[in-house]
């Protein structure tokens, strides 16, 4: 499977890119430096430098033909004003499935967010901007007739992963390590038939491989 990761140089990005390739796959990280593609490519890992707010659509076509699937966890992580959440996490899905469209790829997986994280803290309005644009690319990215997955981690942490997951259709918000949410976008990859499933994975004690054939059992998708 030759996989492009779109926010490759993030957290999660660049787990799924290394994990991808140590367990056989080829993995094209798109990142927005060049300094960045070079540390890819000393990792083994193919790269090239694109911008899903600035980059025009036939010109990510380019980039994602020849892809089996093509994932989407890039943010702009609230660092760039709601100008850029607007243009990364709002309209980016919806750039890339245009994109992936006109590339004839098909298998499109959307890191996305549990749409109750982190209310409880009563966050600024640029988080709560943040968490609409996340459900906009979702209605958009469910529009469309690509085999899309869109997966909500909860809230999201470093500490190394303990390979065991809480994953389904609606699950109580907690805390996950970016290891498992890695982990469980690669089990889910392993398993195309999984397809146009919204999914919320947080951290529990279920083998993510068992969760993911959990999964497919209890909603006739095996
Ligand atoms: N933080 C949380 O607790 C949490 C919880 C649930 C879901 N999420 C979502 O999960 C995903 C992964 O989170 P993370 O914390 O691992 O991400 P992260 O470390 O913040 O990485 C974000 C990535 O997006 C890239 N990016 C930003 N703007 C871009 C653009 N215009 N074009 C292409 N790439 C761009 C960044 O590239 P540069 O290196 O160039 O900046 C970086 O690689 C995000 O979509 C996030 O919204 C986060």
């Amino acid at each position: 499977m030759k996989v492009l990761i779109i926010g490759a140089s993030g957290g999660v990005g660049h787990r799924v890119a290394s994990r991808l390739v140590a367990a056989g796959h080829r993995a094209t990280a798109l990142v927005r430096r060049s300094e960045q593609a070079e540390t890819f490519s000393a990792q083994g890992i193919d790269a090239v430098v694109g911008d899903v707010a600035r980059d025009r659509v036939e010109a990510l076509a380019d980039i994602i033909r020849g892809h089996d699937a093509v994932v989407f966890t890039a943010g702009a992580g609230g660092r760039d004003g709601p100008e850029a959440t607007t243009a990364v996490d709002g309209e980016g899905p919806g750039k890339v499935a245009q994109a992936m469209k006109i590339a004839g790829v098909n298998r499109f997986y959307l890191v996305s967010v549990f749409p109750e994280a982190w209310r409880e803290r009563r966050m600024d309005d640029d988080f709560e901007h943040y968490m609409v644009e996340k459900k906009n690319a979702e209605t958009r990215i469910v529009l469309t007739d690509l085999d899309w997955v869109i997966l909500r981690p909860s809230a999201l942490t470093n500490e190394h992963g303990v390979g065991t997951v809480d994953l389904g259709l609606a699950k109580i918000h907690r805390e996950i390590r970016r290891d498992d949410v890695a982990d469980t976008l690669i089990a889910l990859m392993d398993r195309p038939e999984i397809r146009r499933s919204i999914l919320e994975v947080t951290g529990g004690n279920i083998p993510i491989a068992n969760a993911v054939d959990a999964l497919t059992r209890s909603h006739g998708q095996a």
